[in-house]
């Protein structure tokens, strides 16, 4: 949940194609293999190095190209390569100190050419897992800017950033399969969804904000031809089935939830919103009805992604992101990992900066700067 305004600019990379958003080499696959074949039939180390190392001139220099390995026959196949990542790959051959080594890393290479290995959960082909650097997998994220490409725009006060939705899609889904975000708000999971080529559906309790997030989402390029929906709905007691019988599925990849932060900013007057609870054990036990509702479209084995901040009130910090853990943890899913992310800066607003840093002295208390990702799977 955001804290203030911004206007950030940096897109965010679409990380499924990184041979794409890198400077890509295009390779003949058939001959590429082929020299490396030969290559690996090299019995000395010295020969071998230095195939290498004219195998790397060309990736370095492709005007030197003799060998034809970057002259696609347009009815070839061909092959993306990054080239940083190439070049690294080759370098390492190069620093082996036996010829057993480097025709170890060099037949790496060639599998990763060849053949595609992905888990049943994504599609990161593990063979080539060092062109995804832009796939976060430390716990602690410092992001210090919102992705404003697409049709992304920050106009609703709570929502969250892009890179979430964004980086546990390439994670914990394959293309065509299907998002659930059940607190859907802006919209900002579905216009991700159709960015990346994933179904999305989305459940939210305001007709106002849902109108307005269905014309922004619209307005993304649905190039991949996805289905993206909104059910104006309350997540504790939407007909879960009616759900699955109108879209022909038997169930969803990844879950997503974003709730309101209890009472920290109040999305409507309903007393169906979460945000209108009481108290923090009347917020908890709504929480829980929205997970025990929706438990059942999630598919076994797949994620859940619970984004929850804590809140601060009558000089106490409350762990309300643990106790919604733990609501989690009571129905049975699995801990996975407990992300910490950072607020993004807020602008302009140097003086209430001030006065929450002297009240923080004041008061023996930190200010707010993160809020969690919480990721369960389904056993
Ligand atoms: C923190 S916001 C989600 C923001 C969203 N991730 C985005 O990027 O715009 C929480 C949303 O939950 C909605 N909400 C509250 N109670 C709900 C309920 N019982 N069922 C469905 N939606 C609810 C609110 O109207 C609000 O839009």
């Amino acid at each position: 949940m955001k804290t203030g305004d911004s206007k950030q600019t940096t897109p965010f990379k679409n990380l499924e194609t990184p041979p794409l958003a890198y400077r890509a080499l295009v390779v003949n696959k058939e001959k590429f293999i082929q020299v490396l074949d030969e290559i690996n039939n090299q019995a000395e180390l010295s020969l071998f190095k230095n195939r290498i190392i004219a195998l790397k001139g060309i990736m370095s220099f492709p005007k030197s190209d003799r060998e034809g390995l970057l002259n696609i026959d347009p009815n070839g196949d061909t092959v993306s390569l990054r080239r940083d990542v190439l070049i690294s790959e080759l370098n390492q051959i190069l620093e082996a100190r036996t010829l057993e080594r480097a025709k170890y890393y060099l037949e790496r290479l060639e599998k990763g050419v060849q053949k595609v290995k992905t888990s049943k959960i994504n599609d990161i082909n593990l063979l080539r897992w060092k062109e995804y650097d832009e796939i976060i997998t430390d716990s602690l994220w410092v992001l210090d800017r919102r992705d404003t490409s697409g049709v992304h725009l920050a106009w609703y006060w709570g929502n969250f950033i892009p890179q979430i939705p964004h980086q546990m899609m390439l994670r914990y889904t394959k293309k065509g399969e299907w998002v659930l975000d059940t607190f859907v708000g802006s919209g900002t999971t579905l216009i991700e969804c159709r960015r990346l080529g994933r179904n999305g559906i989305g459940i939210e309790l305001n007709p106002d904000v849902a109108e307005r997030a269905k014309k922004l989402i619209n307005k993304e390029n649905n190039k991949f031809n996805v289905i993206t929906e909104i059910f104006v709905e309350d997540s504790r007691t939407v007909n879960t089935k009616e759900i699955l019988n109108k879209l022909g599925i038997r169930q969803f990849q990844l879950l997503i939830m974003h709730p309101p932060y209890h009472n920290i900013i109040k999305f409507s007057k309903d007393p169906k919103d979460l945000s209108m609870a009481k108290n923090v054990d009347e917020f908890l036990k709504m929480f829980g009805e929205a997970v025990d509702n929706i438990t059942p479209l999630l598919a076994n084995g797949r994620y859940f992604a619970l984004v929850i901040g804590d809140k601060y009130s009558k000089g106490e910090w409350v762990p309300l992101g643990f106790y919604c853990m733990n609501e989690v943890l009571k129905r049975g899913y699995l801990l996975k990992s407990i992300i910490v992310k950072n607020f993004e800066e807020t602008r302009g607003k140097r003086n209430q900066k001030d006065l929450w840093r002297y009240r923080a002295l004041v008061g023996g208390f930190y200010i707010f700067k993160h809020e969690y990702i919480m990721l369960f799977k389904k056993r």
